[in-house]
């Protein structure tokens, strides 16, 4: 279930950059943003109600983490929030994940992470004592997470045709690490173009800062766009 537009990673300090950045656009386009921890934290519920307030959709990314009984509490007041995607943790388990499930009801999209794309299989295997590659925890992840009847997971684009085979077609995977060509990679190290994206098979993509510190983001969010949509 490919959705057509381009997620765009929020990664804003406080309400009024994002007040600022949101009034850029006609007010009849409708948005699909992710609010991070970062933005949360400072700002609180009050930034997923004011941006479901004007009509877009928004991925809350917490990557929660607890034992069951807690994480299903939480979920069931982020569904109040009215979020239409959230996620988890896979390493919680998958007693978390269903209880996650359970607490967010089917209304939204839950996904889970499976190894950060910031963690090394050298580290994974030292501070983890998993004793795998870093390719089998993130399907063995994404196994879990179908299993625990979560709709599928954020991954690097690269990982998306071996998740799919493990689990299955409909899986959905999230990807991040999104530079359209000639653009500034920053601190992503392995990058795809929207277009190479929609061809291994993304559902979703996540696009921060090519969009938002454009030089005219509403243009770069178009052209962007544009080549997701092929
Ligand atoms: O600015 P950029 O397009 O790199 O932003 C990508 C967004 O996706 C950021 O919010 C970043 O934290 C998030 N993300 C990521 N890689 C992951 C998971 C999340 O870039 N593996």
């Amino acid at each position: 279930m490919r959705e057509a537009r381009p997620i765009i990673a929020l990664d804003f300090p406080n309400f009024e950059a994002v007040k600022e950045f949101l009034a850029l656009f006609p007010r009849e386009e409708k948005l699909y943003v992710k609010i991070g921890m970062e933005l949360y934290y400072a700002v609180g519920p009050e930034i997923v109600r004011y941006v479901k307030s004007l009509g877009h959709s928004v991925f809350l990314d917490l990557k929660l983490h607890d034992i069951p009984n807690t994480v299903q509490s939480a979920m069931a007041a982020l569904a109040n929030l009215g979020v239409d995607m959230t996620n988890v943790h896979a390493a919680g388990g998958v007693e978390m994940m269903k209880a996650a499930r359970k607490g967010l009801g089917e209304g939204a999209k839950l996904i889970a992470v499976t190894q950060l794309t910031s963690t090394s299989e050298e580290q994974m295997q030292s501070d983890q004592n998993i004793q795998t590659s870093l390719a089998e925890s993130v399907l063995n992840y994404a196994r879990k997470s179908a299993e625990a009847g979560l709709d599928g997971v954020v991954c690097s684009a690269h990982e998306v045709e071996a998740i799919k085979s493990a689990t299955s077609s409909g899986f959905v995977c999230l990807t991040p690490g999104i530079r359209p060509a000639g653009s500034a990679v920053g601190d992503q190290k392995r990058v795809m173009t929207p277009s190479q994206a929609r061809k291994i098979g993304s559902d979703y993509i996540v696009v921060g800062r090519p969009i938002t510190q454009a030089e005219n983001p509403v243009t770069a969010y178009q052209a962007i766009k544009e080549e997701w949509n092929g």
